[in-house]
């Protein structure tokens, strides 16, 4: 009898090019349409599958491997994981895996892009523009915010904070500072510019702040209405995270009432959903999850994801090895297959 392949599931359209090369393996199904999964059919789906990739859309637990046996590994594309319930998978025998480093310059790039947008007034002015609103020439028109020399916070020093960092402190003369759950190495703090705060000092030095921490139970909320309170209320916050880091709510009433002159999001709390008091506020930058959208990047990520799933189902020439996994099974059960 000839051998079984093991069953593999793409959960959304990427690049069909790189995602061909799982068909060079194992039996390959795609998804043609960008798909909205409830968790019935989530379920469903994995059902009977050894490997899934999968988005951050994708939200993935003990319910959804439920009818999935086989199932050895959930390869993310992204770098943010709080898709999945990795407590969860671990459980189950389940290697999950994520997309760090290759998407580490183009978010930050996307960070600042943001912070000055919104501390400049840049996507504002073109709003204003559009609306035929400019009738003469003034000297005050659209007075912003200077980036330049500004002290420059950032809440979360990893890989994408960091990157904020060194273009702020090199490219733009910005006194940097940080707060992180430790204090980073001095060769890092010397290279990005960079001086450790306590999150207080944070709040209330920052003339800028960029928050790019991992959501988690700890982080839910961190930004709420006294964090707010606690900045300078000529301050702009970017959040680059995940929207559930920031309170929006209390984020909207802070900049209604001046207590924050502006905000650039790339992330929402009930995203694609956005509140519509924040679509009707003219001091924030508003962008749709695109953090890592360069066309070089996502598709270095697609690669990424590829090869974790291809090395986590014993495949290629780093079997047994995935390149960037989160909870590292050993390798006999990464490739050992079969039954959990
Ligand atoms: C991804 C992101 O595009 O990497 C992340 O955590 O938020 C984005 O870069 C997204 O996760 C796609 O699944």
């Amino acid at each position: 009898m000839a051998e079984r392949r093991p069953q593999v599931w793409v959960s959304q359209p990427l690049f069909d090019d790189i995602v061909a090369q799982l068909g060079e393996h194992f039996e390959l199904t795609t998804t043609a349409e960008v798909t909205r999964y409830s968790s019935q059919e989530l379920t469903d789906r994995l059902a009977g599958l050894d490997g899934a990739l999968v988005t951050l859309n994708e939200r993935i637990g003990a319910a959804e491997i439920a009818l999935a046996p086989r199932l050895r590994v959930v390869a993310n594309v992204g770098v943010g994981y709080n898709n999945l319930d990795i407590a969860a998978l671990s459980e189950a025998g389940v290697l999950a895996s994520n997309t760090p480093d290759v998407l580490t310059e183009t978010t930050a790039d996307l960070g600042f892009a943001l912070l000055m947008a919104a501390a400049r007034r840049v996507t504002e002015s073109e709003r204003w523009l559009r609306e035929g609103r400019w009738g003469q020439w003034s000297f005050k028109t659209m007075l912003g915010a200077d980036i330049h020399g500004a002290t420059l916070g950032i809440l979360g020093m990893g890989r994408i904070g960091q990157g904020i960092a060194r273009r702020g402190h090199h490219g733009f003369s910005m006194p940097v500072i940080y707060h992180n759950r430790s204090r980073l190495p001095e060769d890092i703090e010397q290279a990005t510019g960079a001086r450790y705060v306590d999150f207080e000092a944070l709040l209330a030095q920052a003339d800028h702040l960029v928050v790019v921490l991992p959501y988690n139970a700890a982080s839910h909320h961190l930004i709420d209405a006294s964090a707010l309170a606690r900045m300078k209320p000529t301050a702009t916050l970017v959040n680059i995270a995940r929207g559930g880091v920031v309170d929006e709510l209390a984020l909207v009433d802070a900049l209604v009432h001046g207590r924050l002159a502006a905000a650039g999001l790339d992330v929402y709390e009930g995203e694609p959903k956005v509140r519509p008091e924040l679509l009707a506020l003219r001091n924030v930058a508003l962008t749709p999850h695109i953090g890592s959208a360069s066309l070089a990047t996502r598709r270095a990520m697609v690669q990424l994801a590829v090869d974790n799933l291809i090395a986590a189902l014993g495949v290629g020439p780093q079997a047994g090895n995935p390149p960037s996994a989160i909870n590292r099974m050993s390798a006999a059960r990464i490739i050992g297959g079969g039954k959990r």
